[in-house]
């Protein structure tokens, strides 16, 4: 016998659970193919903006990819956004993987870029490559991104190119050095440190970076650096002038009641949860839920 549920088809009714699968089976993305880190300098050329954003477990990376965005960035933000932490330096590297793995299984064309949690790649060159390739080998993800410039990387990148692992930097407000930084402020106002981020863009270039991320930086500087480099710039905070944009999921949909200044809301995931659970609330306590409709006979 077939009944139906909502949009769900049930062939008989005592079944009653849907695997993940089914329950996403009308899935189909706007994405026409593979993104490759490749494809990213080739949006670049042909002046199409990059979308990135982040995603943590594999429902929000299947609605991204669903919604065609070319990248998925498992950022250590999950540190903040989902653990409640007040800064990224606790995140560790199985923490990382895990939250990978979850958000592959939601992936078939979008470019997964895992990031590189504090102390996974600042010890030494060795311990940075085997923990980029779990990225690769245990969560699946095509890339990594990792913070920092010349002084931080210059001995990693040419080591992460020997292991063929594709690297996109992350350069100004760099989290992970919040303390150094003393809390998160914007970077390269002076004439000097202008010119440092601008040879560290380069280096990262040099050093064969497919793209880098320039956070929480004034729109001048971070619109001469993306002119200045060949390979793509995704920008957070940093005007409209790189060649992609990059944000945090729960803070474009709404989750949170406050949210940077930089941070434009395209949901209201806060105002509709809220509401959805007071209404349960009540139909529970009225007895409206669950109706005959919702029970098995
Ligand atoms: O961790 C993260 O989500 C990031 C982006 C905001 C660039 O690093």
């Amino acid at each position: 016998m077939t009944c139906n549920v909502g949009r769900m088809k049930f062939h008989d009714e005592t079944e009653l659970s849907m695997s993940t699968q089914e329950k996403i089976s009308d899935k189909s993305s706007k994405l026409p193919r593979k993104i490759w880190p490749s494809t990213l300098q080739k949006m670049k050329e042909a002046r199409e903006k990059i979308a990135v954003v982040t995603a943590y477990d594999f429902l929000t990376a299947s609605l991204l990819e669903e919604a065609g965005i070319p990248v998925v960035l498992v950022g250590d933000s999950l540190g903040n956004v989902i653990a409640g932490l007040e800064n990224t330096l606790q995140v560790t590297m199985d923490q990382m993987v895990y939250h990978t793995k979850i958000a592959k299984r939601g992936i078939s064309k979008s470019l997964l870029i895992a990031d590189m949690p504090y102390l996974s790649y600042q010890v030494n060159s060795l311990d940075a490559v085997r923990n980029a390739g779990r990225f690769i080998q245990e969560g699946g993800a095509d890339a990594i991104k990792i913070e920092g410039g010349y002084s931080v990387l210059k001995d990693v990148l040419p080591a992460m190119h020997r292991a063929q692992i594709p690297v996109m930097g992350h350069l100004g407000l760099t989290p992970q050095s919040i303390n150094l930084m003393g809390g998160y402020k914007i970077q390269g106002k002076s004439n000097e440190e202008k010119k440092i981020l601008l040879e560290d863009a380069q280096f990262l270039e040099a050093s064969g970076c497919f793209a880098v991320v320039l956070e929480g930086m004034n729109a001048e500087l971070a619109d001469s650096i993306s002119q200045k480099l060949r390979i793509p710039t995704i920008g957070i905070g940093a005007g409209s002038g790189t060649d992609g944009q990059v944000l945090v999921f729960h803070d474009m949909m709404g989750f949170y009641e406050k949210v940077p200044r930089f941070v434009r809301r395209y949901g209201n995931a806060r105002n509709m949860i809220l509401e959805g659970l007071s209404s349960y609330l009540e139909d529970l306590n009225t007895g409206k839920f669950p109706a005959a409709e919702e029970t098995y006979s």
